[in-house]
């Protein structure tokens, strides 16, 4: 039986943007998708998924799911059909929007047939697998999340033409989150799709803001660097506000930063494609989390208590 896993992640900065070029922080978070990959008998695939979910996500993606997985096995030149599988899904990782649970399902997949068939796939080989399988979800990944999902740690990248750069950040120590989940299932491809349409009937709206963007994201670095929470926290607050501009928030994420900003948190976004999904808010110190977590909790929504 072969085994592999993917990481979760938050996108810290500049979701979106990132499709066009513009650099991004995200980090993967500690819940993890596990795959599992045995032989059996017969021929094609049959895939069992165990994640936790947020209700309807598994239905909502099935479609996806199996487009992703044939796109990977045929990238991974696996016969199904003189042989036979079955993928078994599993992990702490919820099935839900706006955690990459996408991308860490592809990077677990595509190591557990590396190891199951000893194909002896190196990461960057992984990494371009995931990628491949994000495609069956989002149509035209920028590539983030499969980056994150399969490298792990706190990650600076950029997609330049048709090559994906990734550099590795380092906050002095991790820093306690929490991810607020609306329960709201999103649709990557028609997000990013929606965008795009409201991009190019806005030139001048849609340069301002990218502009703007790409400051941001840089000044956010360098608070990284200088483990400055602060500032880090104040940016996200901006970003937030950009991805309103650009109409990929909705109430229920607004509401989320809200509560989370009149907790105490530092700093609050929406993560991720938005129109749903997850909100990640800075919460430096167990205590902080805590609050915010609960509030968040009292308010009928799933808090999850991470670091990044
Ligand atoms: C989705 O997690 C992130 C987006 O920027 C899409 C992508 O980067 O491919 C919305």
């Amino acid at each position: 039986m072969g085994t592999g896993v993917g990481f979760g992640k938050a996108i810290l900065f500049n979701e979106h943007f990132v499709v066009y070029g513009l650099p991004a922080i995200a980090s993967a978070i500690s819940a993890k998708t596990v795959a599992l990959v045995g032989k059996r008998a017969g021929s094609g695939v049959e895939l069992t998924d165990n994640r936790p979910e947020t209700k309807g996500y598994k239905a909502e993606k099935a479609d996806q799911q199996k487009e992703s997985l044939d796109i990977m096995l045929k990238f991974m030149n696996i016969d199904t059909t003189h042989s036979a599988f079955r993928v078994t899904l599993g992990g702490d990782l919820i099935a839900a929007s706006g955690v990459g649970a996408s991308a860490a399902s592809c990077a677990a997949i595509a190591r557990a047939f590396s190891d199951e068939l000893r194909l002896g796939y190196s990461d960057e080989k992984i990494n371009e697998v995931a990628y491949e399988g994000e495609k069956g979800y989002h149509g035209n990944p920028s590539g983030i999340d499969n980056t994150a999902a399969t490298f792990g740690g706190l990650i600076w990248y950029r997609r330049e033409g048709a090559s994906q750069v990734m550099e590795r950040l380092k906050l002095k120590e991790p820093v306690a989150i929490v991810m607020g989940n609306t329960g709201i299932t999103a649709d990557t491809k028609a997000v990013v799709g929606a965008v795009k349409e409201r991009k190019e009937k806005e030139p001048a709206k849609y340069e301002r803001v990218f502009k703007e963007a790409k400051q941001l994201v840089e000044d956010a670095r360098r608070h990284i660097e200088g483990h400055n929470l602060g500032k880090l926290g104040a940016l996200m607050n901006e970003n937030h506000r950009l991805l309103q501009e650009i109409g990929v928030s909705c109430r229920e994420l607004d509401l989320l930063v809200e509560l989370s900003l009149k907790t105490g948190a530092w700093g609050a976004k929406m993560t991720g494609t938005g129109k749903g999904g997850y909100m990640i808010a800075l919460t430096p110190g167990k205590e902080l989390q805590e609050k915010v977590a609960v509030e968040i909790e009292r308010k009928g929504f799933q808090a999850l208590r991470t670091t990044i």
